[in-house]
């Protein structure tokens, strides 16, 4: 996608580039990350309209402590340094940046000393977030200092002939009352832009460019009913109709309804619809397997597999389509920062198909983005808010040997703790809800008869990146109600526990 007005955010490997990136668009312009490694050429060739330098915990006078590409600063963008941003730039310009005696973190009170610009609209004295061991301890000339804080003398500082900005402390957290207003100020009044980047705007452009590139030809997208692949089809199948056919693999292991439920929101949508019922073929494979990963490896190579049998009915196709997400590019390592996890999406689907070039129209968007753009889509709003599901899916939380039998239990009462949560009005508090049905089995009494019957586990975290998560503080009143209902409505379970472990040291999932 090539939006007209674009802000460029350089990484020195600061954990908050994604959430700038994220506060930058907030303010209706589009952004984009690249690492500080990236050529000035290259930088240019998206004519930003400004940049943003983030922080990251290195020190100005480490050996090999990141720079931006020579020649940034005398390109004439506008540019605000955030944290070691900042400090690099006071480096840059003859000032000094110090080890400071008292070290701020956590909450600091600004005090203005100025407005320089991105200072206009805020108060006299405005709370922030600190989280860095150096500070500049003298500004370069040409530079006003604009901010100081009880022990950082020069918390903030400007030169608007240049329009550089440098601040020590993070505007992009929430933490920073007024830090918004000091980003839009300078998006919107330094760097002139207007702001009209909208998912309206997105869908539109998106659109127009699919059909560019397609022309005539065929896309093909598996489609897992997931949010990524849902917003994918509806945004291809805008686009394009009946040149995208999407092949919806139904291995038996969705949660309750989930399968009809995409088919009822694609069948009748233009595009090609194909839905392979292969509950057998993943149930019999799974037969006797007891260890969580062979599960796993199981059920990916079973979908290759069926993926590549329903590829061959249809021929050659001129592309595959992903619905590939920006996170899943920076984790995959294209951006800075440390490389998390090598995503599964990202090159996903090897070429079992005969295709050209791939598709992945989401590969700039964000997951609240992604869902923005599926309520612009006029997408099915039990698909736009589905929560995260892992691709093996029910086999994972039914633990040890999967069986259909077990696979049912699991449903149902997996149906009532999200039906429970949602009528809490949980839903959106909570990150991503479920049931386990553990692999134990316990004594109990129902009735006047002894039984023994599996122990089913809820789950519910909060987390904002799935790397780390708090359980969730769910009140007894729901919990007393699931667990009420799962005992007189589902059978096969005589015990029900909650999970109170975060991750570290659990995992969200059991498997
Ligand atoms: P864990 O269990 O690793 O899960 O804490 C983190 C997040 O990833 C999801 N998850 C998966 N997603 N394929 C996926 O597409 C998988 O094999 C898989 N395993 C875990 C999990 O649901 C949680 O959101």
């Amino acid at each position: 996608m090539k939006p007209e007005e674009r802000i460029i955010i350089i990484d020195f490997g600061g954990q908050y580039a994604q959430l700038i990136a994220r506060r930058v668009r907030e303010c209706g312009v589009y952004s984009e990350i690249v690492s500080y490694r990236t050529a000035l050429a290259d930088i240019l060739a998206k004519e930003p309209k400004g940049i943003i330098f983030t922080g990251g915990p290195a020190s100005v006078y480490e050996e090999g402590a990141p720079q931006p590409p020579e020649g940034i600063f005398a390109a004439g963008i506008p540019i605000f340094g955030i944290c070691y941003g900042m400090q690099h730039m006071c480096h840059e310009f003859g000032g000094v940046v110090e080890r400071p005696k008292n070290k701020e973190y956590g909450f600091a009170r600004v005090y203005k000393d100025g407005d320089g610009d991105i200072f206009r609209d805020v108060a006299a004295q405005t709370d922030v977030w600190m989280s860095h061991g150096d500070y500049v301890a003298s500004a370069p000339e040409g530079f006003a200092v604009i901010g100081h804080t009880e022990h950082t003398p020069i918390a903030a500082i400007a030169d608007t002939e240049r329009k550089l900005y440098g601040v020590q402390f993070h505007p992009e957290v929430e933490h920073t009352r007024e830090g918004m207003k000091m980003l839009r100020t300078f998006l919107h009044d330094v760097c002139g832009c207007r702001g009209d980047w909208t998912m309206e705007h997105y869908a539109a452009q998106a659109i127009r460019e699919i059909r560019e590139r397609v022309g005539d030809g065929k896309v093909l997208l598996a489609l897992s009913g997931g949010v990524d692949s849902s917003v994918c089809a509806q945004l291809l199948s805008r686009a394009i109709g009946s040149q995208l056919t999407c092949i919806f693999v139904d291995h038996g292991l969705m949660r309750k309804n989930e399968g009809d439920e995409v088919e009822a929101a694609f069948r009748d949508s233009g595009m090609h619809f194909i839905r392979v019922n292969a509950q057998d073929r993943f149930l019999g494979r799974l037969a006797g397997v007891t260890d969580p990963e062979t599960k796993r490896k199981i059920i990916g190579e079973e979908f290759i597999r069926v993926f590549e049998e329903e590829g061959r009915k249809i021929g050659q196709v001129d592309f595959l389509a992903q619905g590939t997400i920006y996170p899943d590019v920076v984790e995959s390592g294209e951006g800075n920062a440390a490389v998390i996890k090598s995503h599964h999406n990202v090159g996903g689907l090897p070429a079992v198909v005969d295709f050209k070039g791939l598709i992945e129209p989401l590969r700039d968007l964000f997951k609240d983005e992604v869902r923005a753009l599926g309520e612009e889509l006029g997408l099915a709003d039990y698909l736009v808010r589905r929560q995260p599901f892992p691709g093996p899916g029910l086999a994972i939380r039914v633990m040890g040997e999967v069986t259909k039998g077990k696979l049912d239990t699991l449903r149902e009462a997996d149906a009532i703790w999200r039906e429970e949560i949602a009528k809490a009005e949980l839903d959106r508090k909570v990150s991503q809800y479920f049931a386990v049905l553990t692999a134990n089995r316990s004594v109990g009494v129902m009735g006047d008869s002894r039984t023994y019957s599996y122990t089913l586990a809820l789950r519910a975290v909060v987390t904002t990146d799935f790397m780390t998560a708090e359980w969730a503080r769910i009140p007894y009143e729901v919990l007393e109600a699931t667990g009420n209902r799962i005992v007189n409505e589902v059978e096969g379970i005589n015990r029900i526990v909650y999970d109170i472990t975060g991750k570290p040291p659990a995992t969200i999932e059991f498997e």
